[in-house]
């Protein structure tokens, strides 16, 4: 079968779906089948094997429609597209809304929020009462940041190379409350842990009370030391926030083995969830001491669902979490980390020795996973991007914070070896002039 006739095939299953509620039905009647047979094929082989093994990608590929998308689509760190699978789903309950939303949303699938906490949970290897399902990053984070009671002249560290909203939320307590927010810039990219946490370290004074952190920080896609900050943190009795808008869903890690306290992710980034999913994770003592940012009952309350009344919002787009979990799962997640590494290293490997060409990002392993920055001399990052998409059809995103100068290029499960030849030919003529 061609990729075409393929893709067919997906669609045509998903045209005879039956309209049952279940966190499965959609990912089982789409893929299961095709991808039992894959996994036979397959069993074999280490997560790292599994990286280069085009035949098994050709197949993840064509769950997605961006596969075929007559852009080629390398900025999955901003938001990524869903599996089929997911927009079927998506798709399906908004249908089954409309036909009475206040009887099928709030009795029917506001019923299948608890499911996707187990899912959600599961994935992130903590507790299900520690998570909290809501719209994005953003909205997980302020909610935390928010959330927590500190009196005038506190100190909260943070670096000027964390995401805008969340130092400009601390910006906000500092303005309102006259907190003190104290913000490091790093030489990334960087391959020394210590030097990193002996920085949060020397900031830390008497008045010093949350560190917050950027778990995959997204101008250069450097991975953070959490952990070893946290245990640094914790014992001058600090407590850390960690921004994982870019680890869920695509790191093999537990989020309680980060050691932190609170932890924020959109799930419409490497998980492909729906766009506009987010989810919070709080360490479970803690639950009690945040205030929600939209109060319901008891705002003391040690039940994490006290941060789940958003009001009315979109049942379709939360219950298709579900779906992505599958499609995940199906994959496994030391799989899709070792793929999506491969991809990166396999263009940024190339693209590092064109001349006039520089990669942003460190390649081994432990520092970088799906994300990585490239220039060209002589070119900013707005110029690059605009070449990048105006000749060849490549869409990427132009970064310029604090000392971070490069485009972003972020790879997705579904990105072709053809797509990341054509960045490669592309930087290559351009950097010729
Ligand atoms: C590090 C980081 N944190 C938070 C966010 C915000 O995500 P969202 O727009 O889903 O709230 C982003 C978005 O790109 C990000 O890169």
């Amino acid at each position: 079968m061609n990729s075409f006739e393929n893709r067919r095939s997906f669609i045509k299953k998903a045209g005879a779906l039956a309209g049952a509620f279940s966190v499965n039905s959609f990912f089982n009647r789409l893929h299961a089948a095709e991808w039992q047979e894959l996994e036979k094929a397959h069993l074999h082989k280490s997560p790292l094997e599994m990286a280069t093994d085009e035949d098994y990608w050709t197949v993840i590929q064509q769950g997605y429609s961006a596969s075929s998308s007559p852009i080629i689509i390398l900025n999955n760190g901003g938001v990524s597209p869903s599996p089929l699978a997911v927009q079927q789903a998506v798709e399906r309950f908004n249908q089954m809304s409309n036909q009475g939303p206040s009887y099928y949303m709030w009795r029917i699938l506001d019923q299948g929020r608890e499911n996707l906490r187990a899912g959600l949970a599961k994935l992130g290897g903590c507790d299900p009462e520690e998570v909290a399902i809501n719209r994005n990053a953003t909205e997980a984070l302020v909610t935390i940041i928010y959330g927590l009671d500190l009196q005038k002249g506190d100190e909260v560290i943070g670096s000027t190379q964390d995401y805008p909203n969340m130092m400009q939320a601390w910006q906000q307590r500092a303005l309102r409350e006259g907190i003190v927010y104290k913000q490091l810039t790093f030489n990334f990219p960087s391959e020394n842990d210590e030097e990193i946490v002996a920085a949060y370290r020397k900031a830390i004074t008497s008045k010093t009370k949350i560190i917050h952190l950027t778990h995959v920080i997204n101008w250069n896609g450097q991975i953070m030391p959490i952990l070893k900050i946290a245990r640094m943190a914790h014992e001058k009795g600090l407590e850390v926030i960690v921004d994982g808008a870019h680890s869920y869903g695509l790191l093999d890690f537990k989020i309680p083995d980060l050691e932190a306290d609170y932890f924020g992710t959109s799930l419409h980034k490497y998980l492909s969830a729906p766009i506009g999913s987010g989810m919070l994770w709080i360490k479970k003592e803690k639950i009690t001491k945040v205030w929600p940012l939209i109060c319901a009952g008891d705002p003391k309350s040690d039940n994490i669902r006290k941060f789940e009344n958003l009001g009315t919002r979109s049942f379709p787009i939360e219950q298709g979490i579900g779906e992505a979990l599958n499609f995940h799962n199906a994959i496994g997640t030391k799989r899709k980390e070792e793929r999506i590494r491969y991809l990166k290293d396999y263009w940024a490997t190339k693209a590092e020795k064109i001349p006039g060409v520089k990669i942003h990002t460190s390649l081994k392993r432990e520092f970088s996973c799906a994300l990585a920055g490239v220039s060209v001399d002589g070119l900013t990052p707005g110029e690059l991007e605009s070449r990048l998409m105006r000749d060849f059809k490549i869409h990427t995103t132009p970064i310029s914070i604090a000392n971070i100068n490069c485009v972003r290029v972020s790879p997705h499960v579904y990105t072709k070896i053809s797509d990341l030849d054509n960045l490669v030919f592309g930087l290559e003529k351009i950097s010729k002039g």
